[in-house]
């Protein structure tokens, strides 16, 4: 990283100030990189100029925002034909809906998923987060995304929010030997950020064929990101959660079920864990009278 000296400080906060405007409030690794610095492996055609190549000959280390901006959003001509897409677009969606259909069994999706590029939250993700739990349970957990601990251990709900959520299984006499769990959105978000509609129509496709194969007898829906993407619905967790309403498969499975509050929310909002304790007791009732 280039060394911080009375002259270059003001531009550093600048760069920082810039960084955080632009949603950037999370170091991704524990030692800082200087990507500026980095020689692209393979050179682009006509590449944007270097830094030290701008107007100012004798320059300092610091980076206008305008350089910035073209580092970071360099016109598609200069792309190398290889740079995996990271602007998340219909395109994308469009290519996810099709291949999700393609998956003949959850490894075939896991793998597709694996090396499926069109969504940008894998290139700052460490891992695909997947599943975890047992495929052929009757009950199927999807929560909204994964956070920090799950994208290091490559699990869903392993974190503080997942401790909450074993709890509440084992409260109806479930575990993750009797229950299936995975996330709408399966790479973790640059620092937990909230995923926009993009991202998470090109993941909603994967969500949709992992659950069509699961295909358990009761879905239950944690928060209201996996509520709205999964149920078709526009109300609020609050307005939605306890009561059941139906998730419909892509061949015209109907699988009952119930939207409940997300742990996240129960840990900032212990008062509310009534309300899910009765949304768990509702999924334990309709797991029993299904058989
Ligand atoms: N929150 C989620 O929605 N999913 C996880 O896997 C962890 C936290």
């Amino acid at each position: 990283m280039t060394a911080v000296s009375p002259n270059n400080r003001p531009d550093l906060r600048d760069l920082l100030a810039f960084y955080a405007s632009a949603g950037v409030d999370e170091a991704l690794e524990d030692e800082p990189v200087n990507r500026f610095a980095e020689a692209p492996s393979k050179p682009p055609e006509r590449a944007a100029p270097p830094i030290a190549e701008s107007a100012t000959p004798q320059r300092s280390t610091s980076v206008s925002r305008a350089e910035i901006s073209d580092r970071l959003n360099p016109a598609p001509a200069v792309r190398a034909p290889t740079t995996p897409a990271t602007v998340p677009d219909e395109a994308q969606a469009a290519l996810a809906r099709q291949l999700a259909t393609t998956a003949a069994n959850l490894d075939e999706l896991r793998q597709l998923m694996a090396t499926f590029d069109g969504c940008n939250l894998k290139f700052t993700a460490k891992n695909l987060v997947f599943a975890d739990g047992n495929p052929n349970a009757a009950v199927m957990l999807v929560g909204e995304a994964p956070g920090r601990d799950e994208d290091i251990e490559g699990l869903p709900f392993v974190g503080r929010s997942g401790r909450l959520l074993d709890r509440m299984l084992a409260a109806i006499g479930l575990d993750r030997n009797s229950a299936y769990i995975a996330n709408v959105i399966p790479w973790r978000p640059p620092g937990n950020r909230t995923p926009t509609p993009h991202e998470t129509e090109i993941c909603r496709p994967f969500i949709e064929r992992q659950i069509e194969l699961v295909n358990p007898k009761v879905l239950v829906n944690l928060g209201g990101p996996s509520a709205k993407t999964l149920l078709n619905a526009t109300e609020g967790i609050l307005r939605l959660r306890g009561n059941w309403r139906v998730h419909t498969t892509a061949a015209g499975i109907v699988i009952p079920a119930m939207p409940t509050l997300h742990p996240a929310y129960l840990l900032r909002t212990p008062a509310h864990k009534k309300l899910a304790w009765r949304d768990f007791l509702e999924v334990k009732a309709k797991l029993r009278a299904l058989g």
